[in-house]
Formats: C-alpha cells, structure tokens, sequence
C-alpha cells in the first residue's frame, strides 16, 4: 500500500490533479481536520479541538490525513480498545471524492490496526448516508447484526 497515490483524473478533467500524500495524524493537523469536518455532509462536527488532541493521545498513530500540497483534504479517525478496531470520521473534500482518496485513508488505517495484531475493525455509519454506505460495500465491508444503544450521562 502506497503513501503517495496519484489520484485519478476528474471526468472531463484536462490534466492530472497533483499528488495526495498520507501521512499520520498528529496534533498541529487538528485545525485543518476540524475545518474539513464542518464542511462535509455524514460527519457529526460537534467535536472541539481540545477532544481531537486528547483522541489522538490517547490512540497514537492510527489516524491518517491526506495531504494536497500541504492542505489537508482528508482523514480518518482510528483506534482499538485491545481486541476490536474502530474507525470514526473518514472524510474526503467534496472536490477529490472518487479519485480513491476514501479508499486509500481506510487501506492505510487498516494496516496500521493490523499492525496492532487486531483482526476485526467496526465503524458506525448514519442509516441515512447511503453514499458513505455504497462505499463501504463496494470496499468489502458488511453490515453486522449489532445496534448501537446510547445514553447521555448527567452529573451522578
Ligand atoms: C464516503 C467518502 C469518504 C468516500 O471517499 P472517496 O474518496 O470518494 O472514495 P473512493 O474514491 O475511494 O471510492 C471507492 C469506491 O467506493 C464507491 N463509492 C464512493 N463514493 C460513492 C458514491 N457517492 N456513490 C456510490 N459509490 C461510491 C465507488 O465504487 C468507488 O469506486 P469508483 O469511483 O471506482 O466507482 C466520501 O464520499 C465522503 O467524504 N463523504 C462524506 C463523509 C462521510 O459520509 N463519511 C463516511 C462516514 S461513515
């Protein structure tokens, strides 16, 4: 699996769109991450940079970014509690989606979770974004017979 990927050229497109570069996410990226986030459909931005950081600390090297000329243009958020990976939040700029971007920030994460000896990754996909639903099917990835059950915690 490549880093460096040259992504595919746009339909009707003159010329080939410059190289994305992947590389880890680390804490000065958070800025950029977040001003991603808030423009993409599908991704919950309530999340405030002080949180970013302290995922990051608390799940060193499993995050990704894609890099244009510097410029932040996606990411994917991951981690394992031990025995089972997550990813959280993978994101591509309206501009560069089906170019593969997607794709390459999950093989990369994946890789890293592997590396971690972990052999099972799930995500969490809203049950209305059936684009980000294509894609994980088209990837390989299957939905599971696990419901997600949530409750806000209040002061005990
Ligand atoms: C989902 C998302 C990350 C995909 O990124 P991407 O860079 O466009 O994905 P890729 O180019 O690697 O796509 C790989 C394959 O997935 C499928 N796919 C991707 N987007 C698709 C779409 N909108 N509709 C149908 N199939 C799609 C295609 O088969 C594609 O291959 P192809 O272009 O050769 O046909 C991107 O659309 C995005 O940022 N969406 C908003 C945020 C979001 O929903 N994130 C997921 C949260 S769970």
């Amino acid at each position: 699996m490549r880093d460096s990927l040259r992504i595919r050229r746009a339909p009707g497109a003159g010329r080939w769109t410059p190289e994305v570069v992947l590389k880890p996410m680390h804490a000065g990226n958070v800025a950029a991450v977040l001003r991603l986030w808030r423009k993409t459909d599908g991704i919950n931005t309530t999340d405030d940079p002080a949180l970013v950081r302290r995922f990051l600390r608390r799940n060193p090297g499993g995050s990704f970014v894609a890099l244009e000329r510097g410029r932040v243009v996606g990411s994917v958020l991951g981690g394992h509690d031990g025995r089972r990976g997550m990813l959280w939040h993978l994101a591509v700029a309206p501009r560069l989606r089906r170019r593969g971007v997607g794709g390459a920030l999950v093989k990369r994460a994946l890789r890293w979770q592997r590396g971690q000896d972990i052999r099972k990754v799930n995500i969490l996909v809203l049950r209305a974004n059936r684009r980000a639903l294509r894609f994980w099917a088209r990837i390989g990835w299957k939905p599971g017979p696990i419901v997600i059950l949530s409750r806000r915690l209040r002061a005990l």
